[in-house]
């Protein structure tokens, strides 16, 4: 493949940093990459340092994003938990149908799963975010720049988040999360990124438009149980009111993040819905998902550390 293959959020993020994992997914494969960053600093110098060609620009920027799809086919595109996905993806799929690509990778969100009822129901988001993805995706569709659909629960990277600093502190992960009985469905972001990096390495189209990506379906109890058996200590589970968390977090995340996160874990708490783990990563990579244990297990040392 000599055209490159244009990787927004490239440098990596807060979130799961997907961007960053495709990038070096296609680099490792000796595929060209075009990084598209939001700003120069040490993580876009050392992706030039592995090879890829580097852009600088806001994807909110349709000059920006229209130059950077020059002789491009391939993009990969996710932007963050952040005021202004809908304007951003409009920018990005007007740009991809004006230069012709072929496929777009997109980053999008759990929607549940084909034969669902509810899957990809504008009227069942469980946030204002959840719904800017499902118009997202209709976007990149209605597009027809053939845009396919990564749609992941919450990350394990985010759970790591959550936890960090409260299990390093106090052995315990306080979190809104209900009586310990709430099912949290899950995925890595590691899986995320090895999914669109396969897509978007193999020849031809890709067989499904969405793919729904739950790689565990585990109760809050069982996500602490297993964060302290990789810990190799007991961690407790401390349920704490909506207003508590909002309060502990907010000074951390941004208020768009923090609307969609209260929404996210009001839905979990109140959901019936029973959550399958879904077979995205083994169709596609030819692998099985990592679970989460072997997330927390891999992170074991940087959440003991976490401040
Ligand atoms: N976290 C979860 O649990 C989860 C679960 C399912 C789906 N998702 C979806 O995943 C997406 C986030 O993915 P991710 O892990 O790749 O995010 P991430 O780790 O937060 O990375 C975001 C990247 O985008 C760049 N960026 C931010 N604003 C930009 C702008 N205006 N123009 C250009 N680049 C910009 C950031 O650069 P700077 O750092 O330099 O600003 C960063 O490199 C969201 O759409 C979210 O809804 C997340």
């Amino acid at each position: 493949m000599s055209q490159p293959i244009l990787v927004t959020g490239a440098a990596g993020g807060s979130q799961g940093s997907t961007g960053r994992l495709v990038a070096d997914l296609l680099l490792k494969q000796e595929i060209p990459v075009r990084a598209f960053v939001h700003k120069l600093d040490a993580r876009s110098g050392e992706l030039r340092q592995q090879g890829a060609e580097i852009v600088a620009g806001d994807l909110l920027d349709p000059a920006a994003v229209q130059a950077a799809m020059k002789d491009v086919k391939r993009a990969y595109f996710t932007y963050p938990v952040a005021g202004g996905l809908l304007e951003a993806a409009a920018i990005f799929a007007a740009s991809a149908r004006d230069a012709g690509l072929e496929l777009v990778v997109n980053n999008s969100q759990f929607q549940g799963v084909p034969g669902d009822p509810a899957f990809r129901d504008l009227r069942h988001a469980p946030s204002f975010r959840n719904l800017q993805h499902r118009l997202a995706d209709r976007i990149f569709d209605w597009a027809q720049v053939g845009a396919v659909h990564i749609q992941a629960p919450p990350y394990y990277e985010n759970v790591r988040a959550l936890v960090s600093r409260s299990v390093a502190e106090h052995q315990a992960a306080f979190l809104p999360w209900g009586d310990g009985r709430a099912v949290i469905p899950l995925a890595g972001a590691e899986d995320v990124a090895r999914v669109a990096a396969t897509l978007l390495a193999q020849s031809g189209r890709p067989g499904q438009n969405v793919y729904p990506l739950v790689s565990e379906t585990p109760s809050v109890g069982e996500i602490v149980e297993a964060l302290g058996r990789a810990m190799g200590r007991s961690i407790r589970y401390v349920p704490i009111s909506d207003e508590q968390w909002a309060q502990a977090v907010k000074e951390r995340i941004n208020p768009h993040a923090l609307d969609h996160l209260s929404h996210l874990w009001q839905f979990f708490r109140k959901s019936e819905q029973r959550y399958q783990a879904t077979d995205a990563v083994r169709v596609v990579t030819g692998r099985n998902p990592q679970t989460f244990e072997e997330f927390f297990r891999a992170n074991a040392k940087s959440i003991a550390g976490a401040q």
